[in-house]
């Protein structure tokens, strides 16, 4: 981690994004504020993609509004507009040398200048945008390791988790929220939409030790492994709460505000388990790290797993700290 980004400055709850941004960056002289522009890149991609999500219902309605199909088919492919979004926000900002996308089945090279790869997953739980539940967007930033000014490489993109030096999400939500971190503490932004500005609400966030809520997609239960079993088993004698929204980014959320697990282990249908290490895992594992928490895979720390794919997938134990560390044996 560049001690550049790691910076901790209390700012009040009140403050906007950008301003938060701009003051952890002054606070370090030689910070050159790429990383700065880009986190204001993707939160501005961000807007914009919560503006279209915000019309697929009514898009939906008015089937005459725009044409016979062509809604039926924006909306289906509202995963691949916002990839669409997020892409050329970053290719305009300059900072960014590769992308990884969910998206995109290749690594997409930008600017060869760019000091930055990021991952990401422009819209998780895509099944839930019909159904008008919350999904998300989850990225991940890496600081490349090949030289400024030649084409990305694998190696750039290939980096284990431990090697992030920001992460975030956005959870459209009943409110929209950017959270993030640089490896100082998680912070929480509220989308305030007649401003068109992102305000501190949630300050320094940490996840309770433990919990009463798990989310895992008991329908699957007879293909976990026993020791997924087992846990699952105590949870329901304990008389926990089984919560599961089918996005990723809305079951981590809730966990990370009030204490919980959520677990996508291996099944039969996914035998290396469902989510991918890249865009969505170490993402997630960053965060929730910084607030206190844990993430394995079941074997181990989610941020050691040197991947070897752009696509890899791995299985997820995350949440509070006692709970995942009961659930996963570590
Ligand atoms: P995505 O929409 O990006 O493909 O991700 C969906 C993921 C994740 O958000 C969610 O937790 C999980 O898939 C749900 O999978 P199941 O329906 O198998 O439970
Ligand atoms: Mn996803
Ligand atoms: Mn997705």
């Amino acid at each position: 981690m560049a001690a550049a980004e790691n910076s901790r400055i209390a700012l009040p709850v009140g403050t906007n994004l950008d301003r938060f941004i701009m003051k952890n960056q002054e606070a370090f002289p030689y910070a050159t504020g790429e990383l700065s522009q880009l986190l204001r890149d993707l939160a501005y991609a961000g807007k914009v993609v919560n503006r279209e999500i915000n019309m697929a219902g009514l898009a939906d309605i008015t089937g005459a509004y725009g044409g016979q199909n062509v809604q039926g088919e924006e909306q289906q492919n509202l995963d691949v507009a916002a990839n669409i979004r997020f892409s050329r926000a970053l290719q305009k900002g300059g900072e960014v040398a590769a992308v990884i996308s969910e998206e995109e089945e290749e690594m997409i090279h930008l600017n060869r200048n760019g000091g930055y790869v990021i991952a990401i997953d422009p819209l998780d739980g895509s099944s839930n945008i019909d159904v008008n539940v919350s999904i998300g967007t989850i990225f991940s930033i890496y600081r490349r390791k090949t030289e400024v000014g030649t084409e990305s490489t694998m190696e750039d993109v290939l980096q284990p988790g431990n090697a992030q030096v920001a992460a975030g999400y956005i959870l459209y939500g009943s409110s929209t929220m950017f959270v993030y971190t640089t490896g100082a503490g998680v912070n929480g932004f509220t989308y305030e939409p007649s401003l068109g500005e992102y305000i501190l609400s949630h300050q320094d966030m940490k996840i309770p030790e433990t919990g009463s809520i798990y989310s895992v997609n008991e329908g699957s239960y007879h293909s976990f492994q026993p020791e997924v079993k087992e846990y699952i088993e105590k949870c329901r004698e304990r008389g926990y709460s089984a919560r599961y929204i089918g996005s990723l980014v809305a079951d981590f959320h809730r966990n990370l505000l009030k204490g919980g697990i959520y677990i996508y282990p291996a099944t039969a249908k996914a035998p290396e388990g469902k989510l991918r290490l890249m865009y969505e895992c170490n993402c997630l594992a960053f965060i929730v790290e910084q607030a206190g928490g844990k993430a394995t895979d079941g074997k181990g720390r989610i941020m050691d797993i040197v991947p070897t794919e752009l696509h890899q997938r791995v299985p997820f134990f995350v949440g509070s700290k006692e709970m995942v560390e009961e659930a996963s044996g570590l």
